[in-house]
Order: C-alpha cells, then structure tokens, then sequence
C-alpha cells in the first residue's frame, strides 16, 4: 500500500470510531465482541437516562476503567505525527472523533473534536444550566456527584441515542468539512449519523475521500470515493507516511 502523498493536501479531517481503538484493547460497539451486541445488552438512550441513570454510569465506568487500562495504539500514534507533520508545513489535521476514550489525546493529537463526549467529563443533568462540564480524577468511584451551581445530578459527559451532539463540536465538525481537501474515515461502521454524512459534506467541498476499515460499509456509502480495508494499526502508518 503506498503513502496518501499527505504533503499534496492542506486541509485534512479524519473521523474515527471504536475500531480504531481494537488494537488498544477496546470494544466496537457493533459487529462481533460488540459492546450493544453483547447477551442481553441494550442500547442507551435519552430515556434510560431518565429512567435508569444507574444502569448508564455502570456502563460508561466500566467503559472508563477499559479506557484507563488501554493505551494508544500504532493507529493513534500515526494519527498524531501526521497532524504534526501538516502543522509544520502550514496545513492542518482535523480529527473528529466518535470515540470517547481519550486515546487520541495520549498519543499527542491536538486538534481533537469530541463529537460524542468523553468518559472522562460529567456535566449537569440539567438542560437549563450552563456550568461547563468537570474532569473526572481518574479515581473517580462512579458515584453521582451534585452540580455546584444548581445542585442536579451531574451526568456523564457523553452523548447518548435520542440525544444532540452538543453545539461545539457541531460548529467545529461542520467548519473542517467545508474546506477540507482529503477526507478519511477509520474504523466505522458508518451507522451513526451526523457523522455517518460527513463524508457526504467532505465530497461536496471537493475533498478526496476514502475510507480505512477491517469491513466494507454495509450499505456502501456512495461518497467514498476509495476503500482500503485492512486493521487501522497496519494501514494508517503506511498511509499517512510523509515522503
Ligand atoms: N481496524 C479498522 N476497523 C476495525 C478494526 C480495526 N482493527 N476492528 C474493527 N473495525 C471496524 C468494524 O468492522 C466496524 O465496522 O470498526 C467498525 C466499528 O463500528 P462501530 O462499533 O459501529 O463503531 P462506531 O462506528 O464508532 O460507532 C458509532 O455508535 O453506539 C454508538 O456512540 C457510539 O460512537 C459510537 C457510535
């Protein structure tokens, strides 16, 4: 597999999902080992919130002490260098990420957008208050704390189904994809929208596209206008190597 020729673009975006982080230790969240495909698992949505916010902090602690255990893989760390590498010619890597696990950050990405949160923030439960989200220390026991400027619950700082990416990184995601010029997507099932068309927007502003995963996108999606399918730890570093 030869190298994208990543010196050729200015604007690049890549987008992410859970299988970037295989070689790391963690579990996609469909297909086999899959975190909803699991006996007896359930999708979490708004409602569960609602109606069993126990049952969605288990799974996100459990998800963070997965998350805490792993550590960046071959993938991730190609990920960081190129974006080096592009900054230090004037260009830029925009990396949208699905994931919540943080391991973009530790294999030293800067320019990250968390399009769904991260294990490792909790936010206010209340839609009407505006206090920012707060880190959690990694010793956190997964007991609900109280919003110190409201008193509500806080929550986990992850966006659940039935619920809106916040405005940020909307705002941010929609920016990189307007003037992107090669857009890739590694390690995602492609079933989750809006990130599901963003390679739609990325093709409409002119950009190349391809997509990296272990299995084609079922139904294909009609913007890709490559595919290379193969683990993202092999094939990113082969990728992305600078000339
Ligand atoms: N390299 C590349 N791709 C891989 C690898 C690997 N080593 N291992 C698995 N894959 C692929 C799988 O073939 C699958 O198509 O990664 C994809 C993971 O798909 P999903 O589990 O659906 O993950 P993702 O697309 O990130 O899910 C989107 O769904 O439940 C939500 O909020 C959750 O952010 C998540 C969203």
């Amino acid at each position: 597999m030869r190298s994208l020729g990543l010196e050729r673009y200015r604007r690049v975006v890549v987008l992410t999902g859970a299988g970037i982080s295989v070689a790391s230790g963690l579990p996609t969240f469909r297909g086999p080992g899959g975190l909803w495909e699991r006996p007896g698992a359930t999708i979490v949505n708004a409602s569960t919130m609602q109606s069993d916010p126990g049952r969605v902090r288990s799974l996100f602690d459990e998800m963070r002490a997965l998350a805490l255990r792993a550590e960046p893989n071959a993938a991730h760390r190609a990920l960081a260098r190129a974006e080096e590498s592009l900054a230090a010619r004037g260009s830029t890597l925009t990396l949208l990420t699905q994931n919540v696990d943080g391991l973009h950050q530790r294999a030293g990405s800067q320019n990250v957008v968390e399009l769904h949160g991260s294990l490792f923030r909790v936010r206010c439960s209340n839609p009407a208050c505006s206090t920012e989200p707060v880190l959690l220390a990694a010793s956190h026991s997964g007991v609900a704390s109280a919003c110190s400027s409201c008193g509500a619950t806080m929550r986990p700082d992850i966006v659940l189904f039935d619920e809106p990416m916040a405005a940020k990184p909307e705002w941010d995601a929609k920016r990189s994809l307007r003037e992107c010029d090669l857009f890739v997507a590694v390690g995602t099932s492609g079933t989750v929208s809006p990130a599901s068309n963003f390679v739609r927007s990325a093709a409409y502003a002119g950009a190349r596209t391809i997509l990296v995963n272990l299995e084609p996108m079922s139904p294909a999606h009609p913007d890709f206008h490559e595919q290379i399918l193969g683990r993202a730890e092999d094939v990113l570093p082969r990728l992305l190597e600078s000339a």
